[in-house]
């Protein structure tokens, strides 16, 4: 049992290389069933990572994700403790059955279902917000068009709804695809999904045999990490640096790769556009290669303040490039409306496997969205949260000024959701985020493979302005005590 150095004693967890799902488990089931008694005092999540031999971004994750469940609490200036509620939550015999039950899945179903990479925590704070403001959404006219949409659905749309999507829908993103991202297309290349993750999961089933490689960025979006896995796809991690992709890189570890999945527009989680370079490298490899690129274009209305990004889609002249759009940062994201432009081909190949999974997405709420972007609605949202989101950061980044003369780096003028504030000594950044007693998430827990410096996600577009004042104040004030 690893013995922490302020005396708490650690459950174990097997094996000699924890994955972060192990000690999550192991964590939350010692608490559940009172090993961790409420009010202990845990070690430093890097102790903690110290005695379990795994990294700080990982202990932190688990930590963070503790702190959210309610399981720990964080007290600024004194470390964390077992939350005093939280054992008493569950009746310990009854624990014991659910864990005896729970113990019979599959060793898949095991796996997958340990994997919390994608399990969002619903209450947010600085800065764990990489959600749409939803305070300056139109509500009034959403809730007119709803009803509206709700009068004007037809018996025949009661029944079973087409796969491909709602036609009105694909019209409207069609136009609305030219006019706000540049990218030519008839609806009939257009079909809705509920998430990009859905679609990626898809993409991967129709592109893909089991074990064939999918290149994904590294540090990258863990959602299309999950999806490519669930498909049963060789994952292959490649570098991202100021310019993207590394290709070069990729062709090196795996040039026969079927698919590649990238954020060109606004990398996630570093906020770099993809030099011209590197995507005329990437669409020459998918060409010679015959493999397909996953544009992930999920905050493609945002971006930067000054001018969004031109799609790879729209560079592509042999359709290579599969574009994903998503509504869930531009509207809100309990929306669940996604969309793919692909050949018109591959889009009845895709509603069939959609039909054996889930038929299709809820038209109600299909014909609602065609109706807000037809009248107007969506672009005049779009265009004012572009102003919202670009005076967050812009808040934000002023904060962190006094940061600038320790070594940390960020991107200005986004006018995306979220900036990522780097530091090239992780120690620094581990400790600032120990220290704040904010909701941080690490550089390094985007990552596949270790690399120098780490750096701090700053999740801003879900929180009000005061929250990130106060935010950017204890940020800051922690990394100077840190560093004095
Ligand atoms: C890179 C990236 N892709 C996709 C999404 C989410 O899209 P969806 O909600 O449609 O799955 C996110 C959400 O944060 C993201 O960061």
């Amino acid at each position: 049992m690893p013995r922490s150095s302020r005396g708490v004693l650690l459950p174990p967890v097997a094996g000699n290389r924890p994955r972060r799902a192990d000690v999550y488990l192991a964590l939350r089931d010692a608490v559940l069933q009172g090993t961790l008694a409420a009010g202990e005092h845990m070690p430093s999540s890097r102790k903690a990572a110290t005695d379990y031999g795994v990294s700080r971004g990982l202990m932190e994750e688990v930590y963070s994700q503790l702190v959210e469940e309610g399981l720990l609490e964080r007290v600024i200036g004194r470390g964390t403790f077992i939350a005093q509620r939280a054992t008493k939550r569950t009746d310990p015999a009854r624990h014991e059955e659910a864990v005896q039950h729970v113990s019979s899945v599959s060793t898949r179903g095991r796996k997958l279902a340990g994997n919390l990479a994608c399990r969002i925590m619903r209450e947010f704070k600085p800065f764990n917000a990489g959600v749409a403001d939803t305070t300056a959404f139109p509500w009034q006219i959403w809730q007119r068009i709803q009803a509206r949409a709700v009068r004007d659905l037809r018996r025949a749309d009661m029944n079973f709804t087409d796969a491909r999507g709602v036609p009105a829908l694909r019209r409207s993103l069609a136009h609305h695809l030219a006019q706000l991202r540049g990218i030519r297309c008839v609806p009939d290349q257009v079909i809705i999904f509920n998430s990009i993750q859905q679609a990626t999961y898809l993409l991967a089933l129709l592109l893909t045999n089991p074990g064939d490689a999918a290149w994904v960025e590294d540090p990258g979006y863990p959602g299309a990490r999950a999806a490519l896995e669930l498909a049963e796809t060789t994952v292959v991690p490649v570098p991202v640096d100021q310019h993207g992709l590394q290709v070069e890189e990729g062709l090196r570890r795996a040039s026969h790769a079927r698919l590649a999945c990238v954020t060109p527009s606004h990398q996630f989680p570093s906020g770099f556009t993809m030099s011209m370079q590197r995507r005329i490298a990437l669409l020459e490899w998918a060409q010679k290669h015959d493999a397909w690129i996953l544009e992930d274009d999920y905050d493609g209305e945002f971006g930067h303040a000054r001018q969004p990004a031109t799609p790879l889609h729209a560079l592509d002249r042999h359709a290579r490039v599969l574009y994903l759009g998503t509504l869930s940062k531009s509207m809100f994201v309990s929306l669940r409306l996604a969309f793919a432009v692909v050949p018109e081909a591959m889009v009845e190949q895709l509603a069939n496997i959609r039909t054996q999974l889930d038929a299709f997405s809820a038209p109600l709420i299909q014909l609602a969205m065609s109706r807000f972007m037809d009248e107007g609605h969506f672009s005049t949202h779009v265009r004012h949260m572009r102003n919202v989101y670009a005076e967050k950061a812009a808040i934000l980044t002023e904060g962190l000024r006094p940061l600038a003369d320790h070594g940390w780096t960020w991107e200005e003028g986004t006018a995306g959701v979220q900036i990522l504030l780097r530091h090239p000594d992780a120690h620094e950044v581990q400790r600032t985020a120990e220290a704040s007693g904010l909701a941080l998430h690490l550089l390094s827990s985007y990552r596949h493979e270790p690399a120098d410096g780490d750096g701090l996600l700053l999740r801003f577009g879900g929180l009000g302005m005061p929250a990130i004042r106060a935010g950017v104040e204890q940020l800051v004030a922690a990394a100077l005590a840190v560093h004095r």
